[in-house]
């Protein structure tokens, strides 16, 4: 079955501050949707609150994946339902190593009994920190303890590609990668492209987007969805700023008048 996967008119807030203000997003099986907009205009916040971190409370909307209700659901059942997060600032565990922490989480998402043999998953893992070329020392390394930034990303898209989830979302997966690294990064995430599998992508740069392809680009501004379009939008937010959308649409700056 294709992914579907759609946000109806979500709102959440972060210590009683209303944070989200409406979300409305479709995204189904093969499609690659990406968010651009201001620092803290709730971007992550987006990615948080669908994941179900607990520092975020949904107040309204509906949120579905396949026609399952993800708001009812705790974190590791959005995890078996599909749901994937690369975060944008990855938690380091001390003591966890990689290679545990990716088994445990292949795992987590299978059927008791049908957990995956040592000897399959260490070779799927191998198999695809190759094409990440990422060195093998990593697996045996604590989960992103003293990884660089970069690496930190790098290892985000490992995560992905050895979970295969329905519905990635990937937060500022450019950011800190060097420019042999965002293609790679890239290519990992091309190679995932199917028509069962839905991307959000949430960057600050067209320059992502040069080697992965949306067939969306949305604007979020102040906890909205305030302007959609296909990837010339990018381009145009990349040379002229945020300036344009706020004057097309008369959005005031948040700050402006509250003195
Ligand atoms: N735990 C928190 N406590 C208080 N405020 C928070 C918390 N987390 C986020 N916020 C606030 O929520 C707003 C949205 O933050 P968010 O991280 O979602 O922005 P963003 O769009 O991802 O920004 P950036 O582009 O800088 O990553 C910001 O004003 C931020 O300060
Ligand atoms: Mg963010």
């Amino acid at each position: 079955m294709s992914t579907q996967f759609s946000i109806n008119n979500l709102k959440a807030t972060i210590e009683g501050k209303e944070i989200l203000k409406g979300i409305n997003l479709e995204i189904k099986g093969g499609e690659i949707h990406a968010i651009m907009g201001p620092n803290g205009t709730g971007k992550s916040t987006l990615a948080s609150a669908l994941m179900g971190h607990p520092k975020y409370e949904v107040t309204d909307g509906e949120v579905a994946i396949n026609g399952e209700d993800l708001l009812e659901m705790e974190v590791d059942e959005r995890a078996r339902a599909g749901l994937f997060l690369a975060m944008q600032y990855p938690s380091e565990i001390a003591g966890v190593t990689n290679s545990d922490f990716l088994r445990s989480a292949i795992n987590a998402r299978r059927e008791e009994g049908n957990e995956i043999s040592l000897i399959k998953f260490i070779r799927q893992m191998e198999s695809k920190m190759k094409e990440l070329d990422m060195n093998p020392e990593f697996a045996h390394r604590y989960l992103n303890e003293g990884f660089s930034g970069g690496e930190k990303k790098r290892n985000e898209i490992l995560q992905m590609m050895l979970l295969d989830p329905k519905l990635v979302i990937l937060d500022e997966i450019d950011s800190g990668l060097d420019i042999d690294a965002l293609k790679i990064v890239a290519a990992g995430v091309n190679a995932m492209r199917s028509e069962d599998r839905g991307f959000l992508i949430i960057t600050h740069y067209q320059r992502l987007l040069n080697y992965i392809t949306p067939d969306f680009v949305h604007v979020m501004m102040q906890g909205r969805i305030v302007k959609s379009g296909g990837p010339e939008l990018a381009e145009r937010l990349e040379n002229e700023g945020y300036d344009w959308v706020k004057e097309e649409l008369g959005i005031v700056d948040e700050t402006v008048g509250q003195a």
